[in-house]
């Protein structure tokens, strides 16, 4: 904790004083009771949602300031731990496209963290929440997020030193700004990597469907488990389906698997969301869902890295990797499935439950590189790679 919070200048109390960190943004400490009668006692009507850590209220600061409030909901040493994590990383990070920190405020038993207020909300709440109905998103809406989410995450992963890997990225974690730029949320996850290692392993946390096949199995984590869960919630943005979903005789099916066989016949038309009602540019279709089966493949290393990704969604080639014709497809066990939450809302309405999965930890497994003759017992979360 106390490194978190020396590397962000609190050791000064003195409310009000805003900071300025290596990164240079600026951000201020909040008395509790500033933010409870900005959120009018953090009440039920004011909240935004709830996530693994606790819930966000929105709330009005005196000086008229919309902001986000998250309040973590126990203080075990682990949460505190994810406050000081997020509290350090966003400390560090300045980018137009990722959601940086306003403050934070620590009482005796109290972490809560302060954004500024995204009135446009998420990109879950657009494609399957409350305003899923009303479409706002079209196709000039929909590639910025895309370029622009891209950008936060390759800005994460080649330009904050030591680079920082996210780890949850998924749709309810891209706020959208009033004009509908996106910024990546939520740094609780994210960890930061020393200078010269390639991967950590560390226990798994994420979003099962956005999850990749090597982290979730053996908790490998590097930058490439990144690009698998943009890849699938640039699937997820083109298509307008969910990662998960539930199919009628209540089995569960990935987007990939759905994906695949449209895009194995090149029926690049039958994918995108029908929302759209066929106003969309069939070369940026083409294009972003070659860079999603890019992003998807199994093995990390062929996976591109973010910074090409952004030049694949710009439109200018593909960066040297053969683009594919043919995606992944992972099917996840059928009890780790019954596992996930995601996907049991059937009737199509607002789901803000959707990724409260992403609390979950998943027992890591033994990594087969290390020991191939325990890998043939292994139990396997997927039934094909
Ligand atoms: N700055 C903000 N402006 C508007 N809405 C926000 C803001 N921050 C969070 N939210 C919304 O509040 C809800 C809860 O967010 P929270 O991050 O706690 O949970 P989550 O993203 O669903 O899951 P996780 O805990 O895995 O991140 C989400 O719907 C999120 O999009
Ligand atoms: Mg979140």
């Amino acid at each position: 904790m106390g490194s978190a919070f020396s590397c962000c200048g609190s050791d000064k109390e003195d409310e009000g004083a805003s900071v300025v960190t290596p990164g240079n943004a600026t951000w201020r400490m909040f008395t509790y009771k500033e933010l409870h009668t900005a959120t009018d006692g953090f009440c039920d009507d004011n909240k935004l949602g709830e996530g693994g850590f606790g819930s966000v209220y929105w709330g009005k600061t005196t000086d008229g300031l919309q902001i986000a409030v998250k309040k973590l909901k126990s203080m075990t040493s682990k949460a505190e731990m994810e406050f000081a994590v997020e509290v350090e990383v966003l400390g560090r990070v300045r980018h137009k496209n990722l959601l940086g920190l306003r403050g934070y405020c620590v009482g005796t038993d109290q972490r809560l963290i302060v954004y500024d207020y995204m009135p446009n909300l998420s990109l879950l709440s657009h494609l399957h929440g409350q305003f899923a109905g009303e479409v706002q998103l079209d196709w000039r809406k929909r590639m910025k997020i895309a370029i622009g989410s891209a950008e936060g995450i390759s800005y994460l992963h080649h330009e904050v030193t030591p680079h920082i890997i996210h780890r949850d990225i998924k749709a309810s974690n891209v706020l959208l700004d009033s004009d509908f730029e996106p910024l990546v949320a939520d740094f609780g996850f994210a960890k930061l990597i020393p200078e010269g290692v390639s991967h950590m392993t560390t226990r798994v946390k994420g979003t099962l469907g956005y999850l990749a096949p090597e982290y979730a199995m053996w908790g490998k984590v590097s930058e490439a488990c990144d690009v698998y869960s943009f890849g699938i919630l640039l699937l997820e943005l083109l298509t307008g389906r969910k990662p998960i979903e539930k199919l009628p005789g209540g089995m569960k099916r990935t987007i990939t698997e759905w994906a695949e066989p449209h895009i194995s016949k090149g029926q690049f038309k039958d994918l995108v969301d029908p929302r759209l009602r066929g106003n969309f540019e069939e070369n940026q279709l083409k294009q972003a869902i070659g860079v999603a089966c890019l992003c998807v493949q199994s093995e990390p290393e062929k996976r591109p890295a973010m910074k090409d990704v952004v030049h694949m969604l710009k439109g200018y080639g593909s960066g040297g990797k053969v683009m594919q014709t043919r995606m992944n497809s992972i099917k996840y066990k059928e009890e780790l499935l019954a596992l996930d939450q995601t996907s049991d809302d059937e009737d199509g309405g607002p789901d803000e439950s959707y990724g409260v999965f992403g609390a979950m930890e998943m027992q890591k497994m033994q990594d087969p590189t290390t020991n191939i003759k325990k890998r043939n017992n292994m139990p396997n979360m997927f039934d094909k790679l």
